[in-house]
């Protein structure tokens, strides 16, 4: 079937739709089930192709994966784990970044690991050196080849103290991963302490392990001889959440995030209200609706948690083209995640980009020559065209961009979006949008 689809736009989004567990932890939570001594149990996992991914990896390292879609539980036995061919691991090279998250239980486990060429988003470079460098001091032996990265601890790991460079949520979990087992203390400074990072944490504390967070990004960490399963109920994406509430407002539509919370999408919350959007916290989730009337410009900045999420930025610039006057969006986690705007250019947004800091500090891109802050004039009435999908947020946001405009725009490579946003075309019906596989007949 070709990877593409027709959409009508210009028609508000509007009913109920339902979001399960966080595609940055789901992951992380299966990965983290290799430590145990017994079996785990996930709760609340999506149908995403990122669970697919890390599934597979897992099985091809010998561990059982049973798993219940529909119900959405994973049921995770690392009895028998193995290593894998490399070969074998190759085949998904390219599809994610979870590989080199296994290398902290699998050097645990086995004294070795092995991490292809790394796939995921295309939004900037997204170096491991931060991974590998934490490995190392553990007393990891990092040896690049060709094909990949092996990794050798034949004589265990040792814990050590860390301060990351960056608050980066991969190495924090990176860092967790290995310490827990790592013969000793750890201490990780200006560590990430992003709410699917709070839920490994609770994971790997009911496997038996023992971590203490402090205010000031400090984690510390006292290794331990066993772990054992555990049984979880994975935090809601609030990525996704955010995601269909920029679709409301963009659509001028009014959607039930059945899941969405309200602790983890504070800061969200605050900017959609500021932009003119309402919401009501109930119970069961968040409804978000444009209440009438124009959007507003704001100042933005993303940040690491309790800031303003990178993954946040691309939804919401879409209904940013809606708002009266200019919009100011300064991206200060990735280099380069203002290439999906392109599109929206084409289809009649006025969105220029600067390689300056035009937020109220500058960030790490500056005096560099990365394309990071934008500025967004609005309203513009946005017309139909032909989009090809960058990435998974960024296509999220051109699939926005072609509901919120007029006429008949074809988006190509949807595929991407399956990576993270569970049965989207089902959720997109059920909201009354108009879309199909076939060219409408004119
Ligand atoms: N960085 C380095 N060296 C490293 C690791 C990171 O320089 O070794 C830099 C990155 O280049 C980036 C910054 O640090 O500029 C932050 O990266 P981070 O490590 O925090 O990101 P990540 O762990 O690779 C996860 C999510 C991303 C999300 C970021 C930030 C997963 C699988 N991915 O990536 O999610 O944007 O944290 O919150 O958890 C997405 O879901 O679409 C997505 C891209």
């Amino acid at each position: 079937m070709e990877d593409l689809l027709y959409v009508d736009g210009g028609n508000p989004l509007s009913g109920e739709i339902t979001v399960r567990g966080a595609k940055n932890f789901v992951s992380k939570a299966m990965v983290a089930a290799l430590l145990g001594e017994s079996p785990s149990v996930l709760r609340n996992v999506p149908e995403i192709r990122d669970v697919q991914v890390v599934t597979s990896l897992l099985e091809l390292h010998g561990v059982r994966v049973d798993r219940d879609v529909e119900a959405g539980t994973v049921r995770i036995d690392p009895a028998d784990v193995e290593s894998a061919l490399v070969a074998d691991i190759d085949t998904l090279a390219g599809s994610s970044r979870i590989p080199i998250l296994l290398c902290g239980p699998l050097l645990h486990r086995l004294g070795e690991a092995f991490i292809p060429d790394l796939g995921g988003c295309r939004i900037g470079d997204r170096p491991i050196n931060y991974h590998l460098d934490i490995l190392r001091q553990f007393g990891a032996v990092v040896d690049k080849r060709v094909n990949g990265i092996h990794i050798l601890a034949p004589n265990g790991l040792t814990g050590t103290k860390v301060a990351l460079p960056y608050p980066s949520v991969g190495a924090t979990e990176q860092l967790l991963l290995t310490a827990v087992r790592a013969e000793g203390k750890t201490e990780l400074s200006n560590a990430a302490i992003e709410p699917e990072i709070m839920d490994l944490i609770n994971v790997l504390q009911k496997m038996g392990a023992i971590i203490s967070v402090d205010t000031d990004r400090v984690i510390r960490i006292e290794g331990v001889d066993r772990l054992v399963g555990f049984a979880h109920t994975a935090l809601a994406d609030r990525i996704e959440a955010a995601s269909w509430a920029s679709a409301a407002l963009a659509t001028g539509g009014d959607i039930f995030v059945r899941g969405a919370t309200q602790p983890e999408m504070t800061t969200f919350l605050n900017t959609f209200r500021k932009v003119g959007g309402e919401f009501v916290v109930e119970d069961e989730g968040i409804r978000f609706y444009h209440p009438g009337g124009d959007l507003h410009s704001i100042q933005l900045e993303t940040d690491v948690h309790p800031g303003f999420m990178t993954d946040w930025q691309q939804p919401l610039v879409v209904a940013l083209t809606q708002a009266r006057g200019l919009s100011i969006v300064h991206e200060t986690v990735y280099e380069n995640r203002f290439g999906f705007v392109d599109a929206l250019v084409g289809m009649g947004a006025t969105i220029q980009v600067y390689k300056e800091c035009l937020g109220s500090r500058p960030c790490r891109f500056g005096q560099r020559n990365f394309y990071h802050s934008a500025v967004i004039s609005g309203p513009t009435t946005l017309t139909a065209a032909a989009i090809e999908v960058p990435d998974l947020r960024g296509g999220f946001s051109h699939l926005i961009a072609a509901l919120t405009a007029k006429g008949t725009s074809s988006v190509r490579g949807i595929s991407l979006i399956d990576r993270g946003y569970e049965r989207f075309t089902e959720k997109l019906t059920a909201l009354g949008a108009s879309f199909g596989r076939e060219a409408p007949r004119r």
